[in-house]
């Protein structure tokens, strides 16, 4: 059917969009409300915003997004609270901005709340323009990202504010490994304002300017007399290097946002998605024989595992996730050959490697979102075993310990690790062996592959023997297991690889794994040790 033409004729003087010199009244109304939101709380609280060293919601998602891409859907809303003066006061967006935008070409989905505007605390109409947005994310199949600056819940609305938090936690569950879920800390965030972020992927945190805490300093000293500071509370340092429950901290928010742009370069729009190819000019078949020199000669000698990654990744370039908190383990994301991976590596420089609560924990966490997102995870295996000692046992190394057994176990997307020199006991288990499914499992001539470590083991088989014939056996045992020979010969390891060969080796490897598949029992979830 060809339509006819309209009876409006260009030539007409209707309101027209092309016709730039006409004003609608109704337009221009709407328009004036559009320009008072942009200012969200007024000119003197940005000032206060701005003092504090603190950019505006907007100016904020102006850095985070690509110029022009953002797209505003809920400028109008305002709360409906009538009661403690409210009637009087409102603002367009009820203090949270939201819409999505593009991240290098790719889409997102962004909520910014607006701390000038009560605070940014969240009403019944800031939560539902969040849901809102979160469902979006879902039909859309993008990236959840939260600029979060709020007093919590909005304490004029009582029960309606507190559903409304409830109704974005369980959207967070929802979304929690369909797609990525970004939060940013960029004010002090309190109560609600706290467990949304916790149960995303990612929280980030500005140093001195940034706080997460489930009661504030105030309600701190009243119930429990303690005297404590915003930052010693709850702080980007507290919440990056003690607690973890923050995988970032950055100086400023310009850094931190950037540093989102990064992250989702690496990450697949959802979990039906692949991540990006980002080929670079690093060669493939690049050999690392600097590798070949890497272990030093005497066991007890400690080593960067951050050296051996550099030579390994695209680049050189590992970006790290919550680098501060548990160093013996190191957990980041890289590329290799392009392709997005999740690397694992246990860092023999920080407690020789050893794994404890704090890693196994953060690597499982880590492991468990590569798996959710289609991310290969390439283990660098050199662990003296788990942690000994009554402070682990009795703060549950057992059951923490497990998580990291069980996230490997559970991981269908490739698995490929590199034993560069100790492997002992259950960390050897653990740490994507064979045995837990792992689809290539490669060592160093410098690999050890055994229970445990020779005095240790020859104290417990040889007990009250002589010194002399201690020795001897310590010397037998070593040459039977300080080798990968004997996992080797047992066809636990698939190759015995010179380290210079390892990039190179990871690379067809993981080309080789590209379509890997792997059906599973159905059941409505595992029961992960928490
Ligand atoms: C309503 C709030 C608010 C809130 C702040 N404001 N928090 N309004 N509800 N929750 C308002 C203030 O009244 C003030 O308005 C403006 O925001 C700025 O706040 P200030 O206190 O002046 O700012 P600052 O000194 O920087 O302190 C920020 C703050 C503090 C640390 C966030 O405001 C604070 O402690 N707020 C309360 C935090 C809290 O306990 N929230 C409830 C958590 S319970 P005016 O007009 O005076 O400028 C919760 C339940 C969910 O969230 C539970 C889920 C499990």
């Amino acid at each position: 059917v060809r339509y006819q033409h309209s009876a409006i004729s260009d030539d007409d003087e209707l309101p027209d969009s092309r016709d730039r010199e006409h004003k609608d009244p109704r337009l221009e109304k709407i328009e004036a409300i559009r320009q008072k939101a942009m200012l969200g709380g007024g000119e003197k609280r940005i000032q206060v915003q701005h003092k504090k060293g603190k950019l505006t919601a907007r100016e904020r998602l102006s850095v985070l997004l690509d110029p022009g891409s953002f797209l505003e859907s809920g400028t109008f809303v305002e709360h409906r609270c009538r009661d403690f003066g409210m009637d009087k006061t409102s603002f367009s967006g009820d203090g949270v901005i939201t819409g999505s935008g593009l991240i290098a070409g790719r889409p997102v989905f962004v909520y910014s709340q607006d701390f000038t505007v009560y605070g940014g605390s969240l009403s019944e109409s800031h939560a539902a323009k969040i849901c809102r947005l979160m469902d979006r994310a879902m039909k859309a199949g993008a990236p959840i990202i939260g600029l979060n600056d709020s007093g919590g819940a909005r304490i004029q609305e009582g029960v309606m504010s507190l559903a409304g938090y409830t109704e974005v936690f369980q959207r967070n569950v929802d979304a929690s490994g369909v797609v990525p879920q970004i939060s940013c800390i960029l004010g002090p965030c309190a109560g609600g304002a706290v467990y949304s972020p916790a149960l995303t992927d990612f929280v980030f945190m500005v140093r001195n300017s940034s706080y997460m805490f489930l009661t504030g300093p105030d309600v701190v000293k009243s119930v429990t007399m303690e005297e404590v500071t915003q930052e010693e509370l709850g702080g980007a340092e507290v919440h990056t290097t003690r607690s973890g429950v923050a995988q970032g901290a950055w100086d400023n928010e310009l850094e931190l946002l950037s540093a989102v742009r990064e992250l989702v370069t690496y990450l697949p729009l959802n979990n039906r998605d692949k991540p990006p190819l980002y080929p670079s000019s690093d060669p493939d078949d690049r050999p690392c024989p600097t590798l070949d020199r890497i272990i030093p000669e005497n066991a007890e000698v400690p080593y960067d595992m951050r050296d051996v990654l550099a030579e390994v990744v695209d680049d050189r370039y590992v970006f790290e996730m919550i680098p501060d908190f548990a160093r013996n383990v190191i957990s980041g994301f890289a590329r290799l050959g392009g392709e997005t991976v999740g690397v694992i590596a246990n860092n023999p420089l920080v407690l020789a490697g050893v794994l404890d609560i704090d890693a196994a924990i953060k690597a499982s966490r880590f492991i468990r979102f590569c798996d959710s997102f289609n991310i290969p995870l390439i283990t660098f295996v050199d662990v003296p075993g788990f942690l000994p000692g009554t402070q682990q046992e009795h703060a549950g190394v057992i059951r923490h310990g497990a998580k990291l057994l069980y996230a490997y176990a559970e991981a269908t997307v490739p698995k490929l690790a590199v034993i560069t020199r100790k492997a002992y006991g259950g960390a050897y288990c653990v740490m994507s062996s064979q045995h837990l499914r792992g689809d290539v499992n490669l060592a160093w001539p410098s690999a050890e592959v055994a229970v445990m470590g020779s005095k240790g083991a020859i104290e417990v088989i040889f007990k009250g023997h002589s010194k002399e014939s201690m020795d001897k056996e310590v010397a037998a045992y070593e040459e039977k297991f300080y080798t990968p020979l004997s996992a080797a010969r047992h066809g636990f390891l698939d190759d015995v690889i010179a380290p210079r060969d390892t990039r190179a080796r990871l690379i067809r490897e993981l080309r080789l794994l590209k379509h890997k598949s792997v059906s599973r029992p159905w059941k409505k979830h595992g029961n992960i040790p928490l």
